[in-house]
């Protein structure tokens, strides 16, 4: 019986090629995959991997095969399956369950199809698939030993789980490891954002006035990259310090109800909801342009932009026009969902490769500790994270100094001063 659910399996030589190039900026990846293949440390390990469906995840799909796991995917997000990578997986053994732009059944369906797998370990990026488990088939836990979380987002449901006596069995928060959201959200999301935007819209970035809404890692990223273009960046926050770095970045920070007033883009990355709200809307110049980089499509209030709107039309791939009652015109991209995966191809491979070294090196240690992990949300272990920023400096031919055992001695002690 057919045990996937894709587009189209004449893609499939398409995928091949995509994924074999993404892989050529996994030089980590390779590394581990290499290592895997003789020791096979995850043996018959049953995965199921809710993840969105790139390049980047497929050659983590595969190292993970190698070592012996047997993985099912399925998408993390509606729009963020790419169809030939899925038809690739298919054919190199790996049931894909994910089309691109499926709606919210078909999504959920498909979790639940990952989830027949019966689980020994889950991996999530944004906890859809956890929290299905958790709340329809919680019996699955009983095979389960342990799971992954790539997402900020993720990692903030998980902790309010764990926090709720709900969480059934342990998790390991990848996103936090220093190797993974010091790069990935930053570089990864700041780069492909910026990428997703120009691709669904072609708008010249210099000159231009934009707003990003949330300055945690990825609005960082955004920010920067933006400004690198030669936009004139403004950047909206609620948190004190967060407001203060921005500032002293050299952005102009305000309200984002004053911003509305001046901005010309603006871009969601806050992991929280409602952010572009209805009044926002309602301040904005005709020819607004908003974009979501944030995990869910709840950081623009499109239910209330629907409301506001007399008509709607698509008018590029990506580009929906929403004409006001009073003809101001708002352009939504991506229907709101990361912009970075709904009309670009994601983050470039070589980040993934550090944030997915992390998920397949967590993997190993999941299987090691077996049921030795109570439930909770825990950090990547410390020796992983820096294992990885190692891997990578290597392979990018940087070296670094190391400390004299002087140096040692003096680091660890109180007594020398002046
Ligand atoms: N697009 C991608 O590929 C991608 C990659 C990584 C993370 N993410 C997602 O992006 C989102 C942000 O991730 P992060 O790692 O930057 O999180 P973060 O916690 O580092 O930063 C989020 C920031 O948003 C701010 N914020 C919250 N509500 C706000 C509001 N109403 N107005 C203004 N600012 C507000 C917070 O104070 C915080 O500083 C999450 O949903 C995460 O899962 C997306």
């Amino acid at each position: 019986m057919k045990n996937y659910d894709i587009k189209d399996s004449s893609l499939a030589q398409e995928g091949r090629l995509r994924i074999d190039w993404a892989g050529k900026e996994m030089p980590v990846i390779k590394l581990i995959k290499e290592r895997f293949s003789r020791e096979k440390p995850l043996s018959g390990v049953r995965v199921s991997a809710c993840l969105h469906i790139t390049t980047e995840t497929a050659n983590l799909a595969l190292a993970l095969k190698e070592g012996g796991a047997e993985v099912v995917l399925c998408a993390s997000n509606p729009l963020s399956t790419q169809d030939d990578v899925a038809a690739a997986l298919v054919e190199y053994g790996v049931p894909v369950n994910a089309i691109k732009g499926e709606d919210n059944e078909t999504y959920y369906k498909h979790i639940i199809t990952a989830l027949e797998h019966k689980p020994q370990i889950t991996m999530d990026d944004g906890a859809d698939l956890v929290s299905t488990l958790h709340k329809d088939y919680p019996k699955l836990a009983a095979d389960v030993i342990g799971g992954t979380e790539e997402t900020t987002t993720g990692v903030i449901r998980l902790r309010n789980m764990a926090r709720a006596g709900k969480l059934i069995y342990p998790i390991i928060a990848v996103n936090d490891a220093q190797t993974k959201h010091f790069f990935d959200n930053r570089y990864g999301t700041g780069q492909s954002t910026i990428d997703g935007i120009t691709r669904a819209t072609n708008v010249l970035w210099a000159g231009r006035k934009v707003v990003v809404c949330g300055y945690g890692f990825c609005g960082r990223g955004i920010a920067r990259r933006a400004q690198g273009l030669g936009a004139q960046v403004i950047v909206t926050e609620v948190r004190p310090i967060a407001a203060l770095e921005a500032a002293m970045d050299g952005y102009q920070v305000m309200p984002l109800i004053k911003a509305c007033q001046v901005g010309e883009v603006f871009i969601t990355a806050t992991g929280d909801m409602n952010v572009i709200d209805k009044m926002h809307i309602l301040e904005m110049k005709d020819g607004a342009i908003l974009a979501n980089s944030g995990h869910f499509n709840s950081e623009i209030n499109i239910p209330a932009l629907e409301s506001l709107a007399k008509s709607k039309k698509r008018v590029r791939s990506s580009v929906d026009e929403y004409t006001l009652k009073d003809g101001q015109r708002i352009y939504l991209l991506g229907e709101g969902r990361l912009i970075n995966l709904a009309a670009a191809e994601g983050h470039p491979a070589s980040v993934m490769d550090m944030s997915f070294a992390n998920q397949a090196l967590c993997l190993e240690y999941i299987t090691r500790m077996q049921s030795k992990l109570e439930p909770a949300v825990y950090p990547v272990p410390e020796e992983i994270d820096q294992e990885v920023g190692k891997l990578k400096l290597a392979s990018m031919n940087i070296t670094i100094d190391s400390l004299t055992e002087e140096q040692k001695n003096y680091l660890a002690s109180w007594e020398l001063g002046t």
